[in-house]
């Protein structure tokens, strides 16, 4: 019988009876709402990613981490679990909490799946960003496709212990240890190791050391995002590539805030990828979660809107001026475009002033204008007259607005344009 297939960026795969991503979530895949100009999820994405720059350089003065924000998100059940150490009975594997491709392959879960590879392939402080695809319920603050941004910071023993050679990284012990055999035993066994002391390998000097940066290096960021007097607090936490592992919470708001989660990274984790000698630390956190706090956005469909009602409330031009969200009409857009020719000798700011013309649209249209933009504007190579293309965006507050009232208004506009402005409409 013919297998039928599912083609994502270009590669093609076997459909099983694991499959359950839908055309709908595919739909998502290289939106990259992360990276679109003003958008607030690249607002919030660009002021981290400064943060790393400012916090942390190389002697040389350069940025010392790099940021990976385009990488596939169709990862493999390896990357996305086991190669964290995640058990094989863990409930984040369930078909009911991710998209699976199939059996092997599904849309990453977070954006720490790529941890091993990069690690591997030689880096030593790096980001991630990009969207992960969860299954859960629906509501204001959860929708199937969101943001992370991932961190990792890998240290040898010569840069944590500069000022003091003595110490050591690692217990004599376990200088050379058993690896794959440990891995193993982990993924099989399903007790959350909660003991927040220290993994056995390392010395408490080496982890103190770390979380002593860790802690400090993300408080810092905090208050970059959130202000300098914010209330914080450290939580012990769980994860299984992690130990130990905190989660850092503001109160903003009336509410203890859970902002990212973090800890000293598993050394089963850095051995497999050709990092023994490092001690590291890592963490992760959602863009959304941030992004609706910091501009007051109520609804996280919002973040999906090609509204120009919502997105032209976000610039990227000041980026440490973040500004509140003004909830727009959730009735829909109408928008139509206005051409004329200026009189002749006339340019815009040269004898027609734009803000004369919304004027006259305020006048002539009242409050169902939401937005106007100048979209074109060109010279007649010959003739040397001026064109002016307008885009009106039409929205009643309180109601749906036909196409025919949207036209009779836009009609009004036009002739009052060519009374009063003497254009000649295109
Ligand atoms: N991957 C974790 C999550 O999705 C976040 C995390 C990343 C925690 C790295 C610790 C270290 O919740």
């Amino acid at each position: 019988a013919e297998q039928s297939r599912i083609d994502i960026n270009g590669a093609s795969f076997v459909v099983d009876n694991w499959t359950n991503v839908t055309p709908k979530i595919l739909s998502y895949v290289g939106m990259q709402k992360h990276l679109q100009t003003n958008h607030p999820l690249s607002i919030i994405r660009q002021r981290i990613v400064n943060y790393f720059y400012k916090t942390y350089k190389t002697s040389r003065g350069n940025p010392l981490f790099s940021v990976y924000d385009k990488l596939n998100p169709v990862v493999t059940v390896q990357q996305n679990f086991d190669n964290l150490l995640i058990p094989l009975d863990h409930v984040s594997r369930n078909k009911s909490d991710c998209y699976y491709i199939n059996k092997s392959y599904l849309l990453r879960a977070h954006t720490t799946a790529h941890q091993v590879d990069l690690i591997s392939s030689g880096l030593d402080n790096f980001l991630v960003v990009g969207e992960v695809y969860r299954r859960d319920e629906i509501d204001s603050t959860h929708y199937p496709v969101f943001h992370q941004l991932d961190a990792v910071r890998l240290v040898t023993k010569d840069k944590l212990f500069e000022r003091n050679p003595d110490l050591e990284i690692f217990e004599n012990e376990w200088r050379e240890i058993q690896g794959n055999k440990q891995k193993q035993q982990l993924i099989h066994s399903s007790s959350k190791c909660l003991d927040q002391s220290k993994q056995p390998c390392h010395t408490l000097e080496a982890v103190k050391l770390m979380e002593h940066e860790l802690k400090q290096v993300l408080l810092g960021l905090a208050q970059d995002l959130f202000g300098s007097n914010i209330q914080y607090r450290w939580v012990d936490t769980y994860f299984p590539f992690t130990q130990p592992s905190w989660e850092l919470e503001i109160f903003y708001k009336d509410n203890w805030l859970e902002v990212l989660g973090c800890g000293i990274m598993r050394h089963e984790i850095l051995q497999q990828s050709g990092a023994h000698n490092s001690i590291g630390y890592a963490f992760g956190l959602g863009l959304e979660r941030l992004a609706m706090v910091l501009f007051d956005i109520p609804d996280i469909r919002l973040f999906w809107s090609n509204d120009s009602g919502f997105l032209s409330q976000f610039s990227e031009k000041d980026l440490y001026k973040l500004p509140k969200y003004k909830p727009v009409s959730m009735y829909p857009q109408c928008k139509n475009d206005l051409s004329f020719w200026l009189p002749a000798g006339v340019d815009v700011d040269a004898g027609f002033v734009p803000n004369d013309f919304y004027d006259l649209v305020r006048t002539e249209a009242g409050d169902v204008v939401e937005q106007i933009s100048l979209v074109d504007k060109f010279k007649h190579p010959k003739k040397g007259l001026t064109s002016v293309c307008f885009r009106i965006v039409y929205r009643h507050m309180e109601r749906t607005l036909t196409q025919t009232e949207v036209n009779e208004i836009h009609k009004r506009i036009a002739d009052a344009c060519v009374k009063n402005f003497n254009v000649v409409i295109r």
